[in-house]
């Protein structure tokens, strides 16, 4: 018997009232996503990815439709600590060290909870990122990568069954930004979290992902969930295989259609 979906939308639509105006962003989305699943949602820029995001994070309620993560709704995920959330921006506080920003979650979070205990997990978490060396240094004295990092261990450090994340690598160089995805890959396998991962890159999304949503805009939709049949572990010759060759191209010309029926329309 298959088991339950860990994250599962049904008929998602999302409208936004702008001076009086209600615009559709998202509709009739569904998707679903199995435990331990590495999905990504890709598609042009304002499409409505991050919107999207933000319903299955429990961060925005939709205008229709129903989403479950972990058999309960998005908010009340969040509330158990299930859903953790990174950013494209590592949005870390610039005089805290990195570790201070590790803790910081649990710190709220684990309010009574011993500080060694705190501080001990936080450490634990720099040293799963490879940043056990830096936990003294506050963001400034890092690179974008180490940053994104940071906040990677600080949304792992409450041990959230999933990860969702919005264009985490976009703010990063193309070199550094294949260096995150090997990385976040290594952290996938060794944790088993269930990701989902918002990016407009297509060889990110063919290179990490085992099923990879297509979205085109107004209103945004899914127009094809792409399985990618690359095993895993993956590494540089994964990107030199006929079937990321495969997967590249489905999703570029999937990408174009949807941006010439957003035009036609
Ligand atoms: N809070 C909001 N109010 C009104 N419109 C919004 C809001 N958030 C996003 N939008 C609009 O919804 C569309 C999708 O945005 P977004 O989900 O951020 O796209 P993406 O992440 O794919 O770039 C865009 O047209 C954007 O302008
Ligand atoms: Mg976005």
């Amino acid at each position: 018997m298959n088991a339950p979906p860990h994250i599962l939308a049904r008929g998602v639509c999302v409208d936004f009232t702008v001076a009086g105006r209600v615009t559709r962003v998202l509709n009739d989305v569904s998707l679903s996503v199995p435990k331990g699943g590495f999905v990504s949602l890709i598609g042009p820029s304002g499409c409505g990815k991050s919107t999207l995001l933000k319903v299955l994070a429990g961060l925005l309620p939709p205008t229709a439709g129903d989403v479950s993560v972990a058999g309960v709704t998005p908010i009340e995920a969040v509330r158990q600590r299930r859903i953790g959330i990174v950013f494209q921006e590592a949005t870390l506080l610039p005089w805290k060290n990195a570790l201070d920003n590790v803790a910081l979650l649990m710190e709220v979070a684990h309010a009574g909870r011993g500080n060694d205990e705190i501080r001990g997990r936080a450490s634990d978490m720099l040293r799963l990122v490879g940043l056990e060396r830096a936990a003294e240094k506050r963001p400034a004295q890092l690179s974008g990568g180490m940053r994104q990092r940071v906040s990677i261990a600080r949304a792992l450090a409450l041990d959230p069954e999933v990860l969702m994340m919005d264009e985490p690598f976009g703010a990063l160089d193309a070199i550094t930004r294949e260096e995150m995805s090997d990385f976040l890959l290594g952290i996938w396998e060794r944790t088993k979290k269930t990701i989902v991962l918002v990016t407009h890159s297509i060889d990110e999304a063919a290179f990490l992902s085992r099923e990879v949503h297509v979205m085109a805009s107004n209103p945004a939709r899914i127009i094809e969930a792409l399985p990618i049949g690359l095993p895993y572990p993956r590494n540089e010759e994964s990107y030199a295989a006929p079937e990321f060759a495969r997967a590249t191209a489905r999703l570029r010309r999937l990408l174009k259609e949807g941006h010439r029926q957003a035009i036609a329309a």
